[in-house]
């Protein structure tokens, strides 16, 4: 069964002149525990809203969403919160961190709602993720201190330390450097196979979705899948960019840093 199963969902919303904006199209998508799916899109083309949907932040329209084969409309808003809390780990693109919380508190922050060991020994485990995200040298340093990418490892690490079941990472490395972006995925697909979680990673950067065991693209509010195997992947994987990269190019500007050899044409 999968973990994460949506079927031919649509999410509209109504704009102040009154016009419906029809973000999601019809999505379909089934992501098994233990798999990596990635997504990537142009801006604007919905991603932020799919990966909403699936961490229960926000509904479909029309279609449905399965949680472990439960239709979520028929979970109570309780038993969604307390779902949300438990089995998700979520990287936000804008990171929402909580102002005046030390990194060391942000991260702590969601093992408050856990039980036992978890509960008693969540600043033992927030410095242990922290020291993994590569801060454990700036546990009680304010957000707002904190670089953009030194925020956004917070953010991995507060999304990872209650071992989550499933793993939504919005843009996990649009922080970060190259290399940096690299632990970082390491540790998400680390921890994702620790916990045998279900991961679904939204990236621009081509090197970061190859990682992903499938990959989908979404296009006008539909998600088309994407074999990065096969001919005129670079094509396939942006769309309506140009596919002639001049030789020893290694970087599309709209896309983020780098092509990996295996989507070069
Ligand atoms: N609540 C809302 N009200 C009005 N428009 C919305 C709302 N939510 C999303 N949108 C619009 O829907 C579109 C898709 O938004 P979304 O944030 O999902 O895009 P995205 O693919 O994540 O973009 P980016 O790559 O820039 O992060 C955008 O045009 C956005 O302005
Ligand atoms: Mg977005």
């Amino acid at each position: 069964m999968s973990m994460l199963d949506l079927r031919d969902v649509t999410r509209d919303v109504l704009l102040p002149d009154d016009r419906v904006l029809h973000i999601l199209r019809g999505v379909t998508l089934s992501v098994a525990a233990g798999e990596h799916v990635a997504v990537v899109g142009r801006s604007g083309t919905g991603k932020s809203t799919l990966l909403n949907i699936l961490g229960l932040l926000d509904a479909p329209t029309a279609g449905e969403y399965l949680l472990e084969g439960t239709p979520v409309t028929a979970l109570s808003n309780r038993r969604r919160t307390r779902r949300r809390g438990q089995d998700f780990g979520f990287v936000f693109q804008q990171f929402h961190l909580l102002p005046g919380r030390t990194a060391l508190e942000n991260v702590a922050a969601p093992l408050l709602y856990a039980a036992g060991r978890q509960f008693w020994h969540r600043r033992d485990l927030a410095a242990s993720m922290l020291d993994r995200v590569g801060l454990g040298d700036r546990l009680d340093t304010m957000p707002e201190k904190l670089s953009g990418g030194e925020q956004q490892r917070v953010a991995v690490a507060r999304a990872l330390v209650r071992g989550p079941r499933v793993i939504l990472a919005d843009e996990p490395t649009g922080a970060l450097d190259v290399e940096t972006g690299q632990q970082i995925m390491d540790l998400l697909d680390d921890v994702a196979s620790e916990t045998g979680a279900a991961l679904v990673t939204i990236t621009h950067d081509l090197a970061v979705a190859a990682r992903a065991r499938r990959h989908y693209r979404l296009v006008d509010g539909v998600l088309v899948p994407v074999d990065v195997g096969g001919a005129g992947r670079v094509a396939d994987w942006v769309g309506d960019v140009p596919t002639h990269l001049p030789v020893g190019r290694t970087h599309l500007p709209e896309l983020g840093p780098s092509v990996p050899a295996q989507v070069q044409p």
